[in-house]
């Protein structure tokens, strides 16, 4: 009998331990909270709230050992993804916090271990009567006669469901890594001329990709006559918006699959359906065929290619800045500054592009007059030029690097005389741009919490950590086989309690 126990402990431990609330039998299914009820998130696996038809869960989400957002998730998907998420730049404590729907002022109130609020809809005064999680994934506290006063629509993460619309005070924003709730840099909103864009907004620079930023909005079937701001997808699978974006999933017309529209953290919009089956998910329409289009993704100075697969590389004489992250771009091997007056000379990198960050724009110019042009600008640190035009793109910064696919033009990268031979236009130090952030949110020690304190999270623990999780995790699921097949199936911790 003592065995049974602890190997219950060690199945609820297992469970507690995954990355994603774990559904068991004793799931509480209730889809409303009265005045005065509350989730408290040692319950997280079993006490959520399922919408009518179960297509949607509320309730406490993992992302961390110790670190708990309050999330809708998508109930029938296989990782249980969110779809919204409450807190997701400030995780509360898994032990202690809880969400309360207020008896005393009517709002919800997400509190962590130590009574500080995180988070709260601010319908304190109102009439709220009761938090219900509806068939649309639509999350809302309305009043006695059914009037919303709040609702999650309002507030979008990274994902918009069917019939939640994108409007002037709404944006999308990337989480910051696959699998972590925080926010990263990539946003798709309506921009001031009235047009749905996607942008990289960096601590460094930002700038616009899509839709295509060569262009005019009319070239790119868009209007800027629309104030109204508003877009969204039906259940059909069509997007339609007032700047005249529209797009179609692949599956369009029928209406009994799950959709969601979601601006992934590296950068791309993608509409994919759920598979009733096996609950993945597949892409059935993307904003950026070539994920290399996308700004940012490979940091200052990186260069972005399909070697076939995507990766971001530094070119000759660069260095990663942080081999574990290439959205951190490169920097030089050998330090210089190219404005403090030192002699130098063009390293030709032929076919590249440096996308943007051009302090001039000049069409017809000989190649010697545009380098003339960096040359003496002290701020210049490479040109792009263009043969037979003679477009000439001195440029301030080099982001957005892309290697030769249809030769375009060539960049001319500056470089001091000492550091001879420089060969930029090979690409050295590749890295996969895509398995790079694709660390997962693995549960970590529990100390991991403490250095999360407020919004950021200090990578140099969270990854001490992780090897330690590992071991502990596969010991776990070691003991969890032995238990599962030796016992009778699916206790929980609920059941021990009985
Ligand atoms: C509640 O109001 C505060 C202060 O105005 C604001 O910062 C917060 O974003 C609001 N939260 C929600 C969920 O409305
Ligand atoms: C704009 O629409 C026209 C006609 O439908 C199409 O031929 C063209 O490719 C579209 N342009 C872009 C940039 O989507
Ligand atoms: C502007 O867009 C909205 C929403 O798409 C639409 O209902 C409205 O008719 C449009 N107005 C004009 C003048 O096209
Ligand atoms: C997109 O789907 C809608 C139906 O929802 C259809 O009316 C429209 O013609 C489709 N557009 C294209 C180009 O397939
Ligand atoms: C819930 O999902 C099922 C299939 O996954 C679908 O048939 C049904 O229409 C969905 N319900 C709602 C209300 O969207
Ligand atoms: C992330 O998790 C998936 C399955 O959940 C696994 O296949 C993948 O290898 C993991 N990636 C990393 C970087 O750990």
């Amino acid at each position: 009998m003592r065995v049974h126990t602890i190997l219950t402990s060690a199945i609820f431990l297992l469970l507690a331990s995954l990355p994603s609330p774990a559904r068991s039998a004793s799931v509480v299914r209730r889809s409303t909270l009265c005045r005065g009820d509350s989730i408290a998130v040692e319950d997280a696996s079993g006490d959520v709230l399922v919408s009518p038809s179960g297509n949607f869960s509320c309730g406490f989400y993992k992302v961390a050992t110790n670190a708990y957002t309050l999330a809708v998730w998508f109930a029938r998907s296989a990782d249980a993804t969110v779809a919204w998420t409450a807190n997701r730049d400030a995780p509360v404590n898994g032990k202690g916090s809880r969400a309360v729907f207020r008896r005393t002022d009517g709002s919800l109130v997400l509190q962590d271990f130590d009574g500080h609020v995180s988070w709260m809809t601010n319908t304190s005064g109102t009439p709220a009567d009761r938090v219900m999680l509806l068939d649309t994934g639509n999350l809302v506290v309305s009043d006695a006669g059914g009037s919303i006063l709040w609702q999650s629509f309002d507030w979008p993460t990274d994902t918009l469901l069917p019939y939640q619309p994108i409007t002037r005070y709404k944006r999308l924003v990337s989480a910051s890594a696959k699998g972590l709730p925080y926010s990263g840099y990539y946003n798709f909103y309506f921009d001031s001329n009235n047009i749905l864009n996607l942008i990289y907004d960096g601590p460094e620079v930002s700038s616009n990709y899509w839709p295509d930023p060569f262009k005019q909005w009319w070239q790119n079937n868009r209007t800027a006559y629309n104030s109204s701001r508003y877009g969204s997808l039906d259940r059909y699978g069509a997007f339609t918006a007032s700047d005249h974006t529209w797009f179609n999933a692949s599956d369009v017309g029928d209406a009994g699959v799950m959709r969601r529209l979601t601006l992934d953290y590296d950068g791309n919009l993608r509409l994919y359906s759920l598979d009733d089956v096996d609950g993945t998910w597949h892409a059935t329409w993307v904003a950026l065929p070539r994920q290399c289009d996308v700004h940012g993704i490979c940091g200052p100075y990186g260069v972005c290619s399909y070697l076939p697969e995507l990766a971001c590389s530094c070119p000759e004489g660069f260095v990663p800045s942080d081999a574990s992250d290439w959205s951190k771009g490169c920097r030089r091997r050998e330090f210089y500054d190219v404005r403090c007056g030192e002699p130098v000379y063009f390293a030709e990198m032929p076919g590249f592009d440096f996308w943007g960050f051009d302090f001039n724009y000049t069409p017809g110019l000989t190649m010697e007059t545009c380098r003339k042009i960096c040359l003496d600008d002290r701020d210049c640190q490479a040109f792009g030029y263009r043969m037979g035009t003679g477009e000439c793109y001195p440029k301030i910064t080099l982001w957005n690097g892309r290697a030769p696919d249809i030769v375009k033009q060539n960049i001319f990268l500056k470089v001091p005389t000492r550091i001879k031979g420089l060969k930029p236009a090979v690409l050295e130090f590749h890295g996969h741009a895509c398995t790079v952030h694709e660390r997962n949110a693995t549960s970590v020690g529990s100390s991991y919490f403490e250095h999360v304190r407020g919004n950021k999270i200090n990578f140099v623990y969270f990854y001490s950590f992780l090897a330690a999780a590992f071991v502990v995790e596969a010991i776990f699921i070691a003991v969890g086989y032995l238990f599962v097949f030796r016992a009778d199936p699916a206790p929980s911790g609920r059941d021990e309690e009985g």
